[in-house]
């Protein structure tokens, strides 16, 4: 990454030093799974050796590590701890917005075209169980998102369920503008944020979401299984997909658990998964959202905004096309392929060193703080010679 200014926010120099990426691996996939720090590795290893001594392990601490965690990522989003619940994938916190969500027969419920299933499939669901129905929102001719999706709320639409971020192409979606149009119609908003949290600023409190999600191992840089749900106050009474004990009232006291007790641990705690301390995870979780903290989402945003651009007018200058920079999500960038993809350009890719992934018509670029000038250089290499 470079060291220049962009736009006020300064650039963060490359950081690959904290990872353990080696010199002839250009690892340009980041939306397909990051690799772990090596903070969050070593966090993660010692959480798991705790399991060997399970003496040592006192029961305050299956709460301790977890609500650091959750207050953690609870600030990447201008959230407080209260609102944050911990889930182990994007599929169970949209559960619990599909649980939660006021439904009423004929309604609807609003989704992209081509958006990832895990924010697909329990809408499916519950349409056919309220017998309501799932709109698909086609992608529009000048690529904004936020009008086409407008364009498809009504009197009749329960919930807005969306991406901010395309998992294909990284086409943006304007949330602001979504949310104003569901709160008109009455609607609830529920965003998958996991192809961009973590590199792109978002603010709750701007927003509104009703529910939002995202998984940790993506642009979290944390651990596969684990990942946190925004919980909006007006849910906080709602119904959790278990019936935890952890997520009872003085559930810290593991003596008096035989005391039955139907109230739960404030806020959104009654959402948690079961044994949501994870001693394994959830440390690497938190060492991996503290470096995030750290170097500060505007700036890692500014600095892939502009690694990215620097691809995407290299690309442009071989006669590829990518989304138009306002349209797409500054860290991410789908490269099409106007006269079709090459023949197993992945495989020479891959055969070089080179990681990134295909999703639909897309070849996805998505570099990160470790990405330099030579992986940059050695993508484009095999790009050269393949077109
Ligand atoms: C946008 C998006 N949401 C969610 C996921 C993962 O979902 P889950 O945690 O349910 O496996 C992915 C994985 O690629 C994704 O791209």
């Amino acid at each position: 990454m470079g060291s220049a200014s962009r736009a006020g926010a300064p650039m963060i120099p490359h950081q690959r030093h904290l990872f353990d990426i080696p010199r002839e691996v250009a690892y340009l996939d980041c939306a397909y799974i990051s690799p772990l720090p090596t903070a969050a590795r070593v966090a993660g290893e010692a959480g798991m050796a705790r399991k060997s001594k399970p003496w040592e392990l006192a029961p305050r601490e299956f709460f301790t590590e977890s609500e650091a965690t959750r207050g953690l990522f609870a600030s990447l989003i201008g959230a407080t701890a209260e609102d944050i619940a911990v889930v182990p994938s994007v599929s169970y916190g949209i559960g619990i917005a599909a649980a939660n969500v006021a439904f009423r027969k004929g309604q609807t419920v609003v989704i992209l075209a081509e958006q990832f299933p895990s924010n697909v499939y329990p809408w499916r669901r519950l349409a056919a169980d309220r017998e309501g129905s799932v709109v698909t929102v086609p992608p529009s001719g000048d690529g904004d998102w936020a009008e086409a999706t407008i364009g498809a709320i009504d009197a009749r639409t329960a919930v807005v369920a969306i991406p901010n971020c395309l998992w294909t192409d990284g086409g943006l979606v304007d949330l602001e503008r979504v949310s104003d149009a569901c709160r008109e119609n009455g609607a609830a908003l529920v965003v998958d944020a996991t192809q961009s949290l973590g590199a792109l600023p978002l603010d709750v409190g701007r927003v509104q979401p009703d529910f939002l999600v995202s998984a940790c191992y993506k642009w979290l840089l944390g651990p596969y299984s684990l990942g946190f749900v925004y919980v909006s106050p007006a849910y906080h009474d709602g119904r959790p997909l278990e019936q935890t004990w952890i997520g009872r009232e003085n559930a810290e006291d593991f003596a008096g658990l035989v005391n039955y007790r139907d109230t739960f641990q404030p806020g959104a705690r009654r959402f948690d998964v079961g044994e949501r301390s994870n001693f394994a995870l959830m440390p690497a979780a938190k060492a991996s959202l503290e470096l995030i903290a750290g170097w500060g989402i505007d700036r890692i945003s500014a600095t892939l905004g502009g690694f990215t651009e620097r691809i995407a007018a290299r690309a442009r200058s071989l006669g590829l096309t990518c989304l138009p920079g306002n349209r797409r999500a500054s860290h991410f960038l789908g490269i099409r392929f106007p006269d079709g993809m090459p023949e197993g350009l992945v495989g020479k890719l891959s055969a070089a060193g080179v990681y990134v992934s295909v999703r639909g018509a897309s070849m996805r670029v998505t570099p990160h703080l470790y990405n330099d000038a030579e992986d940059v250089d050695r993508l484009f290499d095999v790009l050269e010679s393949a077109l």
